[in-house]
């Protein structure tokens, strides 16, 4: 099938947007499966998947008990404090890998533990639904303030601490929390190279965007970028270890690496395909 182009900067000479001697709908232009979830955009090249409204139903269904899909209307990008990026000297597969499990934690992330701590957590699971990870409770405070960022509005209140992160099958990585989401998704440059992308929201405008919660966003952003960048010695370190010749394919712990181990059948099945 063939798709029609939307626009055609300039294709006329300059500030010219249109032309009569060339038709938008006969560019030979591919039309390709997409859509757009949390304001991401998720393309299916080949076809070969299911449609994503029901792809992502399982993972939408249990997060309705958090922010029902109006509450998710409702998240704002923020312009000032909503995106870094980090590059890891490593393949794509190790930083999802390492996202899953929160085994690392105590070691790698030992300020994150002082308040999200590892016997809090829980997994997050199943297959075929292609994400995985962990929820656990968040102590707070975790930010010098006495402001608060608002709240998504059908939160529950008895799990106000609950924050879940779980990995979405192939490349992006989510957090949900009461008053921030972010999505975390990788770029793969070649099989050792991959450039990290963050991308925070908050609910509403004032939250994400105004003067009076720049101090906040600001903890928030080097707070989650600390984290990330925390992970890159040891994903990197996995990219290294692959190389020995004593490597045998690794072990998974039966207790502490169940999500990651899902993640390797989701590759492995996707690959076999
Ligand atoms: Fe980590």
């Amino acid at each position: 099938m063939s798709g029609k182009l939307i626009a055609t900067p300039h294709i006329g000479g300059m500030n010219k947007h249109n032309c009569n001697k060339f038709s938008k709908s006969k560019s030979g232009l591919k039309e390709v499966r997409s859509y757009i979830w949390l304001d991401l955009i998720f393309v299916n090249l080949n076809k070969n998947e299911i449609d994503f409204e029901k792809y992502i139903k399982p993972l939408n269904d249990r997060w309705k008990k958090f922010w029902s899909l109006k509450d998710r209307d409702l998240i704002v990008y923020s312009k000032d404090y909503g995106y870094f990026n980090l590059n890891a000297k490593c393949n794509w597969k190790f930083a999802i890998e390492n996202y899953c499990e929160s085994y690392h934690l105590p070691w790698v992330h030992p300020g994150l533990n002082s308040y999200s701590k590892i016997d809090d957590h829980y997994h997050i699971q199943g297959l075929p639904n292609r994400f995985a990870g962990q929820g656990t409770v968040v102590y707070n405070p975790r930010f010098k303030s006495n402001l608060k960022f608002p709240s998504f509005p059908n939160w529950p209140k008895d799990q106000e601490q609950i924050a879940e992160y779980v990995a979405l099958f192939p490349n992006v990585m989510l957090g949900i929390h009461k008053d921030h989401f972010y999505a975390y998704w990788l770029e793969p440059v070649n099989n050792e190279y991959t450039k990290e992308h963050m991308e925070i929201y908050y609910v509403g405008n004032e939250a994400a965007n105004s003067k009076k919660f720049k101090s906040l966003r600001k903890q928030n952003f080097e707070l989650w970028k600390g984290v990330q960048f925390e992970d890159l010695n040891i994903i990197e370190g996995m990219q290294d270890g692959r190389k020995s010749p004593s490597y045998n394919g690794g072990n998974f712990s039966p207790a502490m690496d169940n999500p990651t181990h899902h993640f390797h059948k989701w590759v492995a099945n996707n690959i076999m395909k």
